[in-house]
């Protein structure tokens, strides 16, 4: 059996007839950029998310850079993150000249730990970004309690996170702005790159709507300089198909999680700790072990793909070498135990049955 880490070709299969219809419309449309899809489904997803304002952009990097932007963001602004996480994460933040300033995780959530975000908040810090990982909310009660003690906005990654709660919300409602990707492989992805920002605030929505179009809201009045990346129709038309799916997806999801969680049993596995203060939709189910590299070797000849999200911390790579950031010892312990497996709602039961016999069958 051989199974892949992810399979978007038997995703795009399940949903053949209608993502061939949503694109065959707006081929027929003759209308591509900024259009009667994008608009559906901007206003689709922020009724999804249970915002205000939706807002397509080119990806979820670009959210992220123009939703710091439009926060206020400058250049030479430092923004407090995490150094584990996919690295566009920090790239939003670099693009605009700013500072990420990494601060530790929590070890269980993997998210950005509020316990240390005091002692990182300099004059220079203009924003917090906490970054939903894995498919799990950061705490955000906490994270909120301080932004609003220090006068700072909070921009949310949701990059990983479609779907999830926090308390009553969706993540994403909760600070100022949520940027969502919907890279191919998200729990809502697009086939090509694309991207929303969702808010509640008119102003802001109404900044990003300016800077995602060359600054330009009305046909040749351009009001401050801004960018281009914009959501195009045929990214939209497909993410309206199968937007009425992500429930389900994120169902499946943790019904594997769920199968893992109780039927992996090795005495040198850690599982994911869901936390109480909301859902987690298992965008990765990343496992933690001692034994990481033989693990995969293991699962390798079992025909079973893994990954690592991610190896190395932001920190560390060599664009962010020059920053001189402080130890992050649980980022730096944890990136050499985890390890990503298989996760996506098309995968057989026969399939989850190999993976879990397969871990078991791993020598202690
Ligand atoms: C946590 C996180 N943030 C940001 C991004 C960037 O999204 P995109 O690839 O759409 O630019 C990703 C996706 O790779 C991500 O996983």
């Amino acid at each position: 059996m051989n199974i892949p880490f992810g399979d978007l070709k038997r995703q795009y299969i399940a949903q053949k007839p209608e993502i061939d219809q949503a694109i065959q419309t707006v081929l027929n449309s003759g209308w591509f950029v900024l259009g009667e899809q994008g608009h559906r489904f901007e206003r689709a997803f922020a009724k999804y998310c249970g915002a205000k304002h939706g807002i397509g952009v080119g990806s979820g990097t670009d959210a992220l850079h123009l939703g710091l932007k439009a926060c206020g963001v400058q250049a030479g602004d430092e923004v407090i993150t995490v150094a584990h996480t996919a690295t566009p994460t920090a790239s939003g933040i670099s693009l605009l000249g700013a500072i990420p300033v990494f601060i530790d995780i929590d070890p269980e959530s993997y998210t950005l730990n509020p316990n240390l975000i005091e002692a990182a908040i300099t004059p220079k810090t203009k924003a917090i970004l906490p970054v939903h990982l894995y498919g799990q909310a950061a705490d955000m009660n906490a994270i909120l309690h301080i932004a609003q003690k220090h006068h700072l906005p909070v921009v949310e990654d949701c990059a990983q996170a479609h779907g999830t709660i926090y308390g009553n919300h969706k993540v994403g409602t909760l600070g100022d702005v949520g940027c969502f990707s919907f890279y191919p492989s998200k729990n809502l992805g697009a086939l090509g790159d694309a991207g929303i920002i969702i808010t509640n605030q008119d102003h802001l929505a109404h900044q990003v709507q300016l800077l995602r179009n060359y600054g330009s809201i009305t046909r040749d009045v351009h009001e401050i300089l801004g960018a281009n990346s914009r959501l195009d129709e045929i990214q939209a038309a497909i993410l309206n198909a199968k937007l009425g799916q992500l429930d389900a997806g994120n169902k499946r999801r943790q019904e594997i999680a769920q199968r893992y969680s109780t039927s992996i049993k090795h005495s040198d596995i850690q599982h994911p700790t869901p936390k109480d203060w909301g859902t987690h939709t298992y965008h990765l189910y990343v496992i933690q072990t001692s034994n990481r590299d033989l693990l995969r070797k293991h699962l390798e000849k079992c025909g079973i793909s893994t990954g690592i999200h991610y190896p190395t911390p932001i920190h560390k790579q060599p664009a962010y070498a020059h920053l001189s950031t402080q130890p992050l010892p649980v980022t730096e312990h944890i990136v050499n135990q985890i390890v990503s497996l298989p996760i996506f709602p098309e995968l057989t039961d026969a399939e989850i049955d190999h993976i879990v016999q397969s871990v078991n069958a791993f020598p202690a």
